[in-house]
């Protein structure tokens, strides 16, 4: 998440047991020209396989952001399809690359041949409600060589509004042979229970539900396993 999934708070999530973090959204133009603020957001959090999101809408500066990750360390390479911001879907890039599926794709390929690195898409359910086209775009996502795929139950035009609909996921699940996670107002062992057994996904990510608490991912990750965990004060901590 842009301003809140920084190095310390993907250490702190780590540390707490989360499965799987995410760097920040990295626009890939402009790490594409060295730019500071991206190159920093590369930072490697701990020992958790480097997952390094790059948003854009060109092949080219995606296929150069993607081999600046990966000689920055990154060990996956994760697409946004997903973003509603207007300064980014005014670019084409974000949630606007569901809208040309095929355009979509040459990111992908683009990406997937830069490196030997394994690609996911993080996506929404669609642009609006009259083209949920996850399920769609997902499987040639799949085809292109995506190993996993993230679905956020809204579509670009409810940006944060209503609900997330998990059992629009099922669809996408349903439509590849890849891992599926599920995304969107998972808060804690209930919510991550019913939106699993909604879309029958894989995995659950949890965006907001984990700001200014970055053991939420592992307590509600130990929760669905069967343990109960409460991080002990001294550990919420900022490391060094
Ligand atoms: C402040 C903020 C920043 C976000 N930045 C990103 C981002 O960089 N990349 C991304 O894929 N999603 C981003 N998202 C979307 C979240 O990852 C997530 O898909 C969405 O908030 C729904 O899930 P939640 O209800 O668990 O937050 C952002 C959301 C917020 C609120």
């Amino acid at each position: 998440m842009a301003g809140i999934t920084d190095r310390l708070f993907r250490v702190l999530a780590e540390r707490f047991g989360a499965g799987m973090v995410v760097s920040e959204m990295i626009a890939s133009n402009a790490l594409g020209v060295g730019n500071e603020e991206m190159v920093r957001k590369l930072g490697r959090p701990g020992t958790l396989p480097h997952m390094v999101q790059l948003a854009g809408c060109e092949a080219e500066w995606m296929a150069r952001g993607a081999k600046i990750a990966r000689d920055a360390g990154a060990d996956i390479i994760d697409i946004n399809f997903g973003c509603p911001a207007k300064r980014v879907t005014n670019g084409y890039a974000g949630s606007a690359l569901m809208r040309v599926p095929d355009h979509a794709m040459t990111l992908i390929d683009a990406v997937v041949s830069a490196t030997p690195l394994p690609v996911t898409v993080k996506m929404r359910s669609g642009w609006d409600d009259d083209s949920l086209n996850a399920p769609e775009i997902a499987r040639r996502a799949v085809d292109a060589g995506a190993q996993m795929i993230t679905v956020h139950g809204r579509t670009r035009q409810q940006f944060y509004k209503g609900n997330a609909r998990w059992e629009l996921v099922r669809a996408v699940v349903e439509a590849v042979d890849v891992p599926v996670v599920v995304n969107g107002d998972i808060v804690d062992l209930a919510t991550a229970r019913e939106a699993l057994q909604q879309s029958g996904a894989a995995a659950v990510m949890l965006g907001r539900g984990a700001r200014g608490r970055p053991w939420a991912v592992g307590q509600i990750g130990d929760a669905l396993a069967g343990k109960e965990t409460q991080p002990a004060p001294k550990a919420r901590r900022l490391p060094n």
